[in-house]
């Protein structure tokens, strides 16, 4: 990205917004109802400030750790998003493979336009997000595709038990191109979000045909015992459930509202975030993600008890503007400007972020 080489992931969004036609910017960018959850997310992240400590006499601080068993170059991973050959003709194999450098996990959405068999070859290692479908059948044929892939994870969403409401996405009636297709439903009818009916979101219609609207705690149960992968449950706000989450079995949760894109009015997760954590104890990993648009914020999040962040659009912003070297300038600059938040909060590793103080503003 040469061109204009972005400072800030804020750079790459105003790029990417210039580029995109507007309805697939809106289907990015945008959220669910008034859009009330998507910018408090952002002053909810604002909000946390750090308390930095001084004189430890650390030099170059080590950002690495572990996410689930899987090495991670920074407490990152690529957020599992949906259809992203829609930013650019390379999509997921783009994205996979600038994670892959940058050397953090990318997890592959059950609604990639672009296999997990193809995107595995891109060497990235890769976690599966599972959206739990009506059939049965095609649930379990998910996780053996996952498991034969060598995803090392399986992240079940669990705040779509229908699409939020998107009014961008209803006045645009926004629909998939005839290239873009859901690849590991590429069986028919399945795969079809490209119908345009006037006044809907083709999308919202998809899901509404193929997800399972009624997911219970027992089919998080009954998938334990059918994988030996570690399991992670994404879409947790409230601490009860992260505790449920922690008995079913479960190895990990991700805080989130799903950037804004489901209920509006949800918490933004970086306020639920420190309840989940004392809830987990240490039990499981804790993830956060909506909102995170810069390295600061992912000290904010280890400082609120996270160990971890998964990034959704900036990652798509960066597909939109050039592809795996747009998406990879993204990681780069995510991850140069959390080396330099440690080093000014006076932390060594990772470990030292998780135990640094906050006030809110
Ligand atoms: C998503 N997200 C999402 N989540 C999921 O579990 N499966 C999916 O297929 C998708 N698809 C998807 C598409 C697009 C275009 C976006 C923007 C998001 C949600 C995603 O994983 C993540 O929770 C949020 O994007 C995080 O918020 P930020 O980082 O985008 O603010
Ligand atoms: C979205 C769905 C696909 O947020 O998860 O667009």
């Amino acid at each position: 990205m040469a061109r204009e080489e972005p400072l800030t992931v804020a750079d790459v969004a105003r790029l990417a917004e210039a580029r995109l036609p507007k309805e697939l910017w809106d289907y990015v960018a945008g959220g669910s109802g008034a859009e009330t959850t998507l910018a408090a997310n952002r002053a909810a992240l604002d909000a946390v400030a750090v308390l930095p400590r001084v004189l430890g006499g650390a030099e170059a601080p080590n950002p690495t750790t572990r996410l689930l068993g899987s090495p991670a170059a920074v407490p990152l991973a690529v957020a599992p998003m949906a259809y992203q050959r829609l930013l650019h003709p390379d999509g997921e194999l783009a994205t996979a493979e600038a994670a892959a450098v940058a050397g953090v996990p990318y997890v592959v959405s059950t609604l990639s336009s672009v296999t997990v068999e193809d995107i595995a070859k891109t060497g990235a290692t890769t976690w599966f997000q599972l959206y739990w479908l009506r059939s049965r059948g095609l649930v379990e044929a998910l996780v053996a595709r996952a498991e034969d892939a060598g995803c090392e994870a399986l992240v079940v969403t669990v705040d779509v038990p229908i699409m939020g409401r998107r009014p961008r996405d209803v006045r645009n009636s926004f629909v998939l191109p005839d290239d873009v297709i859901a690849a590991h439903l590429d069986d028919g009818a399945l795969s079809r979000a490209h119908d345009a009916v006037a006044g809907e979101s083709a999308i919202a219609a998809h899901t509404a045909a193929a997800f399972a609207p009624a997911v219970r705690w027992a089919d998080i149960g009954w998938l334990r015992n059918r994988t030996s992968l570690p399991l992670v449950l994404k879409g947790i706000l409230d601490p009860r459930d992260a505790a449920l989450a922690v008995e079913s079995g479960v190895d990990a949760v991700v805080v989130s509202n799903h950037g804004g894109r489901q209920l509006d009015g949800a918490a933004p997760s970086v306020l639920a975030l420190p309840a989940v954590a004392e809830a987990v104890a240490g039990r499981a990993d804790v993830y956060l993600d909506s909102g995170v648009r810069a390295g600061t914020d992912i000290l904010r999040a280890l400082a609120s008890g996270a160990d971890g962040v998964f990034v959704g659009r900036p990652v798509l912003y960066g597909l939109a503007v050039d592809g795996v070297r747009g998406a990879g300038h993204v990681l780069t600059l995510l991850a140069a400007e959390f080396r330099d938040a440690m080093t000014l909060a006076g932390c060594a590793d990772v470990r030292a972020a998780r135990a640094l103080s906050t006030v809110r503003l």
